[in-house]
């Protein structure tokens, strides 16, 4: 039969899938989500965003988050806990309010400090999270600020202001602004370094980069290993947080092939980079991919197929461990 991943990551770093709530009525599916011989980590895909735990300002609700981090425990995975701050699936109280700087300081202290607070670790080795994406996607392309709420309202303060806030609210998990189109060097790893740089210099706790990863078939960059190492040489973990690597369809047996080189190839570097805590897909599945709804013509990005079989893309991560 093989050896697992999971054995053959050895116990030094995890591998795991995101997933989301409609998902985990399919027994068959949570069934190869639950193998911890392939999966020991879990992502909720969307249950720990704002508009799901703050729907309405001061009212949380944390169902779909608690099931996630219920079934992660039951089956002994470790959680990442995803998002705290981010440009989308905001609810409109947060997006239209107008609020003033001190009013959207007090909003994202409350909501960070709420939210991390709730899924503070209290027992064991996978107590969960272990980790937050207390920021996600921060910067533009060309590694200029996202003009969003927070920015336009706060300036980059709203970094600080939430890692301060999660940090104090779970001392324990380690804090991590996550971004797509980092892998490889280049303008935005390059901010991302900056910024990462300048926290640490005012004393912002900072522990991690979260790498996306939302990568295309045959265009992995060259530089990611050496991109991996430029940002633990700051003295923060780096995970590979959102792997998926899709493709223009049809699916063809040539484009599967160079799948698998591909999936290898991120595995690899994780492995070869001490400070790469572990790598996540982004749903394991083309059945539950959000790449089709997103990327029109484009799919079956994962390492199973739409009826959970296993594709070639599974043995390169076999073979990237
Ligand atoms: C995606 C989810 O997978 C979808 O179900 C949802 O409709 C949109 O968000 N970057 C992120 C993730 O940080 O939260 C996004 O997840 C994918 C891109």
């Amino acid at each position: 039969a093989g050896l697992s991943v999971v054995a053959l990551a050895a116990g030094k770093k995890y591998f795991g899938s995101a997933t989301d709530n409609p998902e985990l009525t399919d027994t068959a599916y949570v069934a190869e989500l639950s193998n911890t011989k392939d999966f020991n980590q879990i992502t909720p895909g969307n249950s720990m965003k704002w508009d799901a735990t703050e729907p309405s300002r001061g009212t949380f609700t944390f169902s779909g988050g608690d099931a996630v981090v219920a079934l992660a425990k039951k089956n002994g995975q470790l959680v990442r806990g995803h998002n705290c701050v981010w440009h989308n699936q905001l609810p409109s109280w947060v997006t239209s309010g107008n609020f003033d700087n001190a009013t959207l300081t007090s909003i994202v202290q409350t909501h960070c400090s709420t939210v991390v607070g709730h899924y503070k670790g209290q027992i064991c080795k996978y107590s969960p999270p272990h980790s937050w994406d207390v920021i996600n996607e921060p910067f533009n392309d060309d590694g200029t600020w996202r003009s969003d709420v927070f920015y336009n309202t706060m300036g980059s303060s709203y970094v600080a202001v939430a890692l301060r806030a999660a940090r104090a609210a779970d001392p324990a998990a380690k804090l991590y602004i996550n971004d797509y189109n980092i892998e490889g060097t280049g303008a935005k790893s390059t901010a991302m370094v900056n910024l990462v740089k300048s926290l640490k210099a005012s004393g912002v706790p900072i522990d991690g980069i979260g790498v996306q990863a939302h990568l295309i078939v045959g265009q992995v960059p060259s530089t990611l290993q050496a991109n991996l190492e430029q940002f633990t040489a700051l003295g923060v973990e780096v995970a590979i947080t959102e792997l998926d690597i899709r493709m223009t369809l049809p699916e063809t047996a040539a484009l599967r092939q160079q799948q698998k080189q591909d999936y290898q190839s991120v595995i690899a570097a994780c492995k070869a980079v001490a400070g790469c805590v572990g790598v996540t897909i982004w749903d394991y599945t083309d059945k539950y991919s959000w790449v089709p709804g997103t990327f029109s013509g484009q799919g079956a990005a994962c390492p199973w197929d739409a009826n959970l079989v296993k594709k070639p893309a599974y043995d390169g991560i076999v073979a990237g461990w």
